[in-house]
């Protein structure tokens, strides 16, 4: 203890040279997150299918940060992340499981590849990182999985995006319990509706909120930089909704 007082570690300075895999993190709130988690010191290697915005990102975040093109729904794809991992940085820390497509459609019409290619994105790319990138993360790692608030209650005309983010929930904590053992924790964030290309052009009456507006994306970042640092060293297997309250 200091004479001025007892020391307050800032736990997320716990962050400065970790390395962290963001995936979809060439827009929205996966560059919001990679840009939070370059501000605090880690190295962030961005992953997303759009290439130009992803690599454009990486040079305006500066040295810290690079770009892998990546598609999370291919297991091969995912092993060159690994591989880039490997090469740069000999390991990762954190990884942000953050790619997503949202889709609205009638049950009875939705096209088969459509509801596989949705699956295999949101739910599958998850467990495909999970797979990939585990046996690169040391005991203290942390993965955070992007769900939603439609993975906590139905979404009527949405079916195969809210089954993706109840499924993403069930793999979150089932990894928990399963990576706990190896020192690794990991949690999901359930964002309600959060400002960015998703949703734009979408209109959503959000007046009965606690909080009546959009989230935004460095709103969500900010919790997925707090699980994702050692301030959040006894959480894992949990959801936070970041949502204005909807779901109070
Ligand atoms: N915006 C919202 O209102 C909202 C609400 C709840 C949850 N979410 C979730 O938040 C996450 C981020 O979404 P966002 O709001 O930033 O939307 P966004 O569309 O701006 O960003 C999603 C990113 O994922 C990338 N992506 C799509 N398919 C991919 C693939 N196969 N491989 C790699 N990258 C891929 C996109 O290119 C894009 O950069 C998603 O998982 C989304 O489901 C969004």
């Amino acid at each position: 203890m200091s004479a001025a007082g007892p020391e307050r570690p800032d736990l997320l300075a716990s962050l400065t040279g970790k390395v962290a895999v963001v995936t979809g993190g060439a827009r929205g709130q996966g560059a919001a997150e990679a840009e939070l988690l370059v501000a605090l010191g880690a190295h962030v290697l961005i992953t997303d299918v759009i290439a130009d915005e992803g690599a454009a990102l990486a040079e305006r975040l500066g040295e810290r940060a690079a770009f892998v093109t990546h598609d999370v729904s291919s297991r091969a794809a995912w092993d060159r992340v690994a591989e880039v991992a490997r090469e740069r940085h000999g390991r990762v820390d954190v990884l942000v499981n953050n790619a997503g497509v949202y889709r609205t459609g009638d049950i009875l019409t939705w096209p088969e590849d459509d509801l596989r290619r949705l699956l295999e994105i949101n739910l599958l790319g998850a467990v495909f990182g999970l797979q990939a990138l585990v046996p690169l993360m040391p005991e203290g790692s942390a993965v955070v999985n992007v769900a939603s608030i439609s993975g906590m209650r139905g979404h009527g005309g949405a079916l195969p995006y809210a089954a993706s983010k109840w499924g993403l929930r069930g793999a979150t904590r089932s990894a928990a319990r399963e990576l706990a053992p190896r020192g690794i924790r990991v949690n999901c964030v359930c964002p309600g509706a959060v400002e960015t290309p998703m949703i734009a052009g979408s209109t959503m009456d959000l007046s009965h909120l606690p909080i009546p507006r959009r989230g935004t994306a460095q709103e969500v970042a900010g919790l997925v930089a707090y699980l994702a640092s050692d301030a959040a060293a006894y959480v894992t297997g949990a959801e936070f909704v970041v949502d204005g309250g909807s779901t109070a």
